[in-house]
C-alpha cells in the first residue's frame, strides 16, 4: 500500500520510456570521491535515487570518465581539475549543477564550496529527475537567501505534541539515546532535501528537564543522526530552569549566580553537542516565566543567554509572541509595544522571532507590524505549518499562498519594496544573521503529517526558506510531481485545488478580516459565541465585537489605533475604510451591517457570499479530486476523498454556525439566491 511515508522522496522508475532512455544514456557512471560523513549520505542518496529512477544499477567509478561528477574542489581532484572555483557560489550551502564537455564527452557536475552544498546540489539534481526535467545545458547556481532554516517542534517530553495533529512525537525519549530508528534518518533526509538545516526538538512551553544531563545525552544522539545531513539541533530553554534544575532561588537575568548557571549549563551542552545551535525562548507569554518576573526586559533576558552561547557560536531566538490580559490594550499591539523600544539593545547573536501576524496564526492576518520596525535587530519569521486554526490535519490547506502573501507584503520601512522577505533575509537592514522558523506539522503518523496534502506545507516551507522568491504555484507543481504524478492534467488539477485551498478556508471560517472566532481551547470548529474564557482576549466576542449595529474591530485612530504601528504608507491604507483591502476590512474597521462595500453589496450580503463561496470551493475540490482517480495511487486517493468529505461537512458547519450567530445581531435575511442555513 502507498502510505505516503516516502514523502516527496519517491524514487520509482520513470514511466516515460523516451526520457528514461535519455537519462540512462546521460548517466552511465558516477564519480564521487569525498568521504566525509556528509559526502557518504549524499552518495547513498544519489545511488538510491538514480538506481530507483532509472531502474538499474549505475556504477561508481574512480576516473574522470564518469558522466556524473560530484564533489568540492577539496574533496575531488576531478572537480578541482575541471571547474574554476570562482564559478562556485561563495556562500555556505550554495551549489552549482552544470553540464559541460570534458575530454570530448558530455558530463554533468554537481559541485559546491563545502560538503553541505554538495548535499543540497545532489537533492536538487534528484528533484530535476523526479520532475522529469531534461538534463541539458544545465547551469544552476543556487545560494540560500536565509542562513538558518529551522523547524520548531512543539513536542513535549511525554510524547504528546502541542497543536500536533499527526500522531505523537517522533522523539521516543524513553528509548533515546540507545535507540535511533531509521525514521530519524528519513526525517533528516526529508529536511535536507528542501534545505532545512536546523530543528528545535522541544515545545516552546517547555520543561527544564530537557536541559538536564540525561536529556542532553538523548539530544546528542539525535544530533548525531542529523549532523551528516547538515542539521543542527536547538532546544527551547525554560527561563526559570536555574530555579527548577539549578537549585537557585531566582532566575533574574542580572543576578551573577543566574548568569553563571547559564554559562556553565551552556558549556555542558556543548560538551555533549559540539555544534549545538542555540536556544529558542518563549518568555512572559501565556504564563511562561521570563525576565519581566524580575522587573527586567526581553533584552536583559535574551542577552544573558546570548553571552553564554557566544563563545560557541550559538544563537538565541527570542520570541515576540507575547500578550497578557493584564495589559488593557488591544492584544494585537502588545508585541510591538514591548519590542520596538528594545531595538538595538540585543546582543549580536540574538534574533527576535516574530509570528507572521500579530494575533496568532489565524487563517489570514495582515503582516506583523514588527517586520521592518526593528532595523538594528535581526528579526526572523515564525510560520505555523501545523494547522492549528486551519482545520488541523483534516482540512486540505496548502499554505504556500499564505506564506507568500506575508513574505511579499510591503512594510514600506525604507520606502516601497521593503518587503517582509527582504527584512528577514537581512537585505533591507544589512544583517548577516538571518533565520526563519516553521512550527512543524510532523508526527508519528505513517505519512508524517496526517493529511497527505499537509506534507506540501513542510516541503514548501523549506523551499521558501531557501528562496522566498519562489512562487507558491511553482512549488505546488514541484511538490505534486514529486509526490503524486508527472501527468500534466493531474498536476494542473491538483495545483488548482491547492492554490485555492487556503482562500476557501478563510471564506468558510473567517472572511473579510474576521479572526479568532474558533471554538475555545482546542481551536477546532466555529465558536464566534465564545464570550467567557476566563479572560477577554481568549474569547471570540473580543475580536469580532458584533452587535445589532455592526461588526469588526476598530483598530484605526478612533479605536485601538493598532494601524499606527505600521509605517505611514501602510497605516494610511489599512486605516482608511475606502482603501483597506477587503480581506482585512473587519480586522481594522467596524462596519455597519447595512453599509455598502466597494463591491456594491452591503456588509451583511458580502459576508454571506464569502461563507457560501468557501463551501462552494470545497465542492469544486471534491469534483476535481474525483477526476484524479486512476491518475494517482488508490490508497492516497481514497484517503483524500474521505478527508474532503469531512471538510465539506465542516465547511458547512462553519458557514451555518457563523451566519446564524451573526444573523442574531444583523437580523437580516440571506440575500436572494442563498439557501437558508440548515
Ligand atoms: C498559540 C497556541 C499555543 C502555543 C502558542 C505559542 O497560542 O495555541 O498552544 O503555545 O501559540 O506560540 O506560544
Amino acid at each position: 500500500a502507498e502510505t505516503g511515508y516516502r514523502l516527496w522522496l519517491r524514487y520509482d522508475k520513470i514511466e516515460n520510456q523516451a526520457l528514461l532512455e535519455k537519462y540512462s544514456s546521460q548517466i552511465k557512471s558516477i564519480n564521487f570521491e569525498g568521504n566525509s560523513a556528509t559526502n557518504l549520505v549524499a552518495k547513498k542518496e544519489i545511488l538510491m535515487a538514480i538506481n530507483g529512477l532509472l531502474g538499474k544499477q549505475v556504477p561508481f567509478v574512480s576516473t574522470n570518465s564518469a558522466s556524473l561528477i560530484i564533489g568540492t574542489p577539496q574533496s575531488s581532484s576531478i572537480i578541482k581539475a575541471i571547474i574554476n572555483s570562482d564559478d562556485l557560489p561563495k556562500t555556505a550551502d550554495g551549489f552549482l549543477i552544470k553540464s559541460l564537455a570534458f575530454n570530448g564527452e558530455q558530463k554533468i557536475m554537481i559541485s559546491a564550496t563545502n560538503d553541505k552544498g554538495v548535499l543540497y546540489g545532489v537533492f536538487h539534481f534528484i528533484r530535476l529527475m523526479q520532475a522529469n526535467i531534461p538534463l541539458v545545458s544545465l547551469n544552476i547556481s543556487e545560494t540560500p537567501a536565509i542562513k538558518n532554516r529551522i523547524l520548531n517542534h512543539w513536542d513535549n517530553l511525554d510524547g504528546t505534541v502541542e497543536r500536533g495533529y499527526a500522531g505523537s512525537s517522533l522523539w521516543e525519549w524513553h528509548k533515546l539515546p540507545g535507540f535511533t530508528p531509521t525514521r530519524y534518518t528519513d526525517y533528516a533526509r526529508a529536511n535536507a532535501s528542501v534545505g532545512i538545516n536546523g530543528t528545535v526538538l522541544n515545545n516552546v512551553n517547555t520543561n527544564a528537564l530537557s536541559l538536564t544531563v540525561p536529556y542532553l545525552l538523548k539530544t546528542a544522539a539525535l544530533a548525531k543522526v542529523f549532523r551528516p545531513y547538515g542539521i543542527k539541533v536547538y532546544l527551547s530553554a525554560r527561563f526559570s530552569a536555574p530555579i527548577e534544575i539549578g537549585g537557585l532561588k531566582t532566575a533574574d537575568p542580572l543576578d551573577p549566580q543566574v548568569k553563571q548557571w547559564w554559562i556553565d549549563k551552556t558549556k555542558e551542552i556543548y560538551q555533549y553537542i559540539p555544534d549545538f545551535g542555540g536556544f529558542l525562548v518563549k518568555a512572559n507569554s501565556e504564563g511562561q516565566p521570563g525576565p519581566q518576573n524580575y522587573g527586567r526586559n526581553h533584552a536583559d533576558g535574551a542577552n544573558m543567554l546570548a553571552d553564554a552561547l557566544a563563545p560557541y557560536g550559538g544563537i538565541v531566538m527570542w520570541r515576540a509572541f507575547v500578550y497578557d490580559d493584564k495589559v488593557p490594550d488591544d492584544r494585537a499591539k502588545q508585541a510591538y509595544s514591548e519590542f520596538k523600544t528594545l531595538d538595538g539593545k540585543f546582543k549580536p547573536n540574538v534574533l527576535v522571532q516574530i509570528k507572521n501576524g500579530a494575533i496568532d496564526f489565524q487563517p489570514r492576518e495582515p503582516f506583523h507590524p514588527l517586520f521592518g520596525a526593528m532595523p538594528a535587530t535581526p528579526v526572523m519569521m515564525e510560520f505555523q505549518l501545523t494547522q492549528e486554526y486551519l482545520g488541523f490535519s483534516t482540512h486540505l490547506a496548502y499554505l504556500g499562498t499564505m506564506f507568500k502573501e506575508v513574505l511579499a507584503a510591503d512594510t514600506y520601512a525604507k520606502g516601497e519594496g521593503s518587503t517582509v522577505a527582504k527584512v528577514i533575509s537581512g537585505k533591507l537592514d544589512n544583517h548577516q544573521l538571518t533565520a526563519i522558523a516553521g512550527v512543524a506539522n510532523i508526527g508519528s503518523d505513517l505519512n508524517w503529517c496526517g493529511h497527505p496534502f499537509a506534507q506540501a506545507n513542510w516541503y514548501t516551507f523549506g523551499r521558501l526558506a531557501w528562496n522566498p522568491e519562489f512562487s507558491a504555484g511553482q512549488l505546488a507543481e514541484e511538490w505534486i510531481s514529486l509526490t503524486f504524478t508527472n501527468d500534466k492534467t493531474a498536476i494542473s488539477g491538483i495545483k488548482k485545488m491547492m492554490m485555492g485551498s487556503r482562500e476557501a478556508i478563510v471564506n468558510y471560517m473567517t472572511p473579510l478580516g474576521l479572526h479568532h472566532i474558533m471554538a475555545q481551547n482546542h481551536h477546532y470548529g466555529p465558536g464566534p459565541w465564545v464570550n467567557d474564557a476566563g479572560r477577554d482576549d481568549w474569547t471570540s466576542v473580543y475580536y469580532h465585537k458584533a452587535d445589532n449595529v455592526g461588526i469588526g474591530f476598530n483598530r484605526t485612530a478612533t479605536g485601538s489605533n493598532a494601524v499606527a504601528q505600521y509605517f505611514p504608507a501602510v497605516a494610511d491604507q489599512f486605516g482608511d475604510v475606502k482603501q483597506v483591502p477587503q480581506k482585512y476590512l473587519l480586522w481594522f474597521h467596524r462596519i455597519k451591517w447595512t453599509d455598502k462595500l466597494s463591491s456594491g453589496s452591503t456588509l451583511w450580503d458580502e459576508l454571506v457570499k464569502h461563507y457560501y463561496e468557501g463551501v462552494k470551493s470545497v465542492d469544486s475540490m471534491q469534483l476535481t479530486w474525483v477526476t484524479m482517480k486512476g491518475k494517482i495511487d488508490e490508497d492516497r486517493h481514497q484517503e483524500v476523498t474521505q478527508l474532503l468529505k469531512i471538510q465539506h461537512e465542516e465547511a458547512k458547519w462553519w458557514r451555518d454556525a457563523c451566519l446564524l450567530y451573526f444573523q442574531s445581531f444583523s437580523k437580516l435575511p440571506l440575500p436572494a439566491g442563498y439557501e437558508k442555513p440548515e
